[in-house]
């Protein structure tokens, strides 16, 4: 017999489904718990709500699991690459070499921004966030595109996920080149998807640019591990808004927006402002622990915990590998990756840690990897849009095919002042 939760409220008692998913987690469904009891349920930053089923990643926080489609997350660092991933992400499967071929040659082939768009970045002021940029710069790509943005047309789609996917990586360099003054390149579709961003964040018309195949490499498996995570915050964002059946260049625009906070994809640019406050203050590790530590201090090791992560983030441990070998190969000790290892040893020996379940997350050595690879601060959470934009699509195409497809309305409860009569002006106290 199907499994029930009873509800009892007001001296009745209600059935409701147990629903479950492929490694046994289950949920309430309470869909029908305000029509039948009256009464919503409370829950702040969805702490124990699902918000939908989903058949795309699977993550167990408490054994530091995660797959995609099924996969290990660990496979697919170490056998895919980011354009094959997103393909597996979008559509459900590994694709065949003519699947492939066909994906790698549009994602590739729609990477030139309408000449147009190259206003909008004069419009901005100097030295912009690229976060502001690409999130704006991608919501304008509807207004380019508007008589292909139906959310039901499958062709349509198909090509807005190519254009997305192929543009992102133009959109992301140009917002950089724009920030310091050199011209706005054109992409160079024979060097792949990762090359091709390398020339066109750090070349110049003026030399020639090699692409050092290790950085394009670690590059590519840092957009791997980003791809997609469930229902976080801002892939939530693109569902919600997808959900009012509003295009996906909008869609993915407020994604990027929501992913840019501090407390989101913003911490990898967080991580490294702390590490060389901490390098500035004389690198006292045990100092910033201490005051991580004190409930009276503002103060986060940014880069540690995670919502789900209980017990290791995997995402992080493949990171510290690639961390490793991106500075072997560049042959220069940063301070801060030391410090950053230093920090680690101690925070995850701390009982303060552990009892909290606070460790490394994904976060905490990325930033330290692109800046070896030369990227600005700022570019971090753009890098992290960039790796994310496969995982926002197939949400974003899960939820438009989804029978049950409903606009995404959360309830409240009003804690407010009660019925009052408005008061003229003059009569106010
Ligand atoms: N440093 C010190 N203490 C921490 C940290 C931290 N990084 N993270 C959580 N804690 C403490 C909290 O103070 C809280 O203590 P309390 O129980 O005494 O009140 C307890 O651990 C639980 O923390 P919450 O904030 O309630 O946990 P939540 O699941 O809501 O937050 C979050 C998770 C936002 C990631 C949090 O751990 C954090 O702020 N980390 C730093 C920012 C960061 O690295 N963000 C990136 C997340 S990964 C991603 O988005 C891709």
């Amino acid at each position: 017999m199907a499994e029930t939760v009873t509800i009892t409220f007001d001296g009745k008692t209600y059935e409701m489904p147990v629903v479950e998913g492929t490694f046994g987690e289950k949920g309430i469904d309470i869909s029908t718990l305000r029509a039948t009891t009256g009464l919503v349920t409370f829950d702040p930053g969805y702490m124990s709500t699902g918000s939908c089923t989903s058949e795309i990643t699977f993550l167990d926080g408490e054994k530091g699991v995660l797959l995609y489609r099924g996969i290990p997350i660990e496979q697919l660092a170490e056998k895919s690459h980011f354009v094959e991933t997103a393909y597996l992400l979008i559509h459900g499967e590994l694709p065949t070499k003519e699947e492939l071929d066909y994906f790698n040659y549009h994602v590739v082939h729609h990477s030139m921004l309408h000449e147009s768009i190259k206003n909008l970045y004069d419009g901005f002021p100097n030295n912009p966030h690229p976060m502001a940029v690409a999130s704006a710069v991608v919501g304008s790509l509807a207004t380019f595109y508007q008589n292909e943005l139906s959310v039901r047309n499958e062709r349509e789609i198909e090509i807005t996920v190519h254009r997305l996917l192929a543009k992102l990586p133009t959109i992301a360099a140009y917002s950089y080149k724009k920030s310091i003054g050199q011209p706005l390149p054109y992409p160079d579709n024979a060097l792949g998807y990762c090359g091709n961003f390398l020339k066109m964040m750090f070349s110049t018309p003026c030399e020639p640019y090699e692409v050092d195949p290790v950085a394009a490499r670690a590059l590519d498996v840092l957009l791997i591990l980003h791809a997609d995570h469930e229902q976080n915050c801002s892939t939530s964002t693109v569902r919600l808004v997808g959900s009012s059946m509003c295009n996906l260049f909008a869609s993915v625009s407020a994604g990027i927006y929501a992913l840019w906070g501090p407390l989101h994809g913003g911490a990898n640019q967080a991580v490294i402002e702390m590490l060389e406050a901490i390098h500035e203050d004389g690198g006292n590790v045990d100092k910033y622990v201490e005051k991580a530590k004190d409930a009276n201090d503002s103060f986060r090791l940014m880069g540690f915990g995670h919502r789900v992560y209980k017990n290791f983030d995997p995402r992080s441990k493949i990171i510290k590998n690639l961390a490793h070998q991106v500075f072997e190969r560049i042959k220069t000790r940063d301070p801060l990756f030391d410090l950053a290892l230093k920090l680690e040893d101690i925070a995850t020996c701390d009982p303060y840690f552990l009892e909290k379940k606070l460790y490394p997350n994904v976060d905490f050595y990325s930033g330290l990897i692109y800046k070896a690879l030369g990227f600005p601060v700022p570019m971090f959470p753009v890098l992290f849009a960039m790796g994310r934009l496969p995982g926002w699509i197939a949400q974003w195409k899960e939820l438009q095919a989804d029978e049950n497809f409903k606009i995404g309305r959360p309830r409240q409860i009003y804690t407010g002042k009660s019925t009052r009569d408005y008061v003229p002006v003059q009569n106010r106290i």
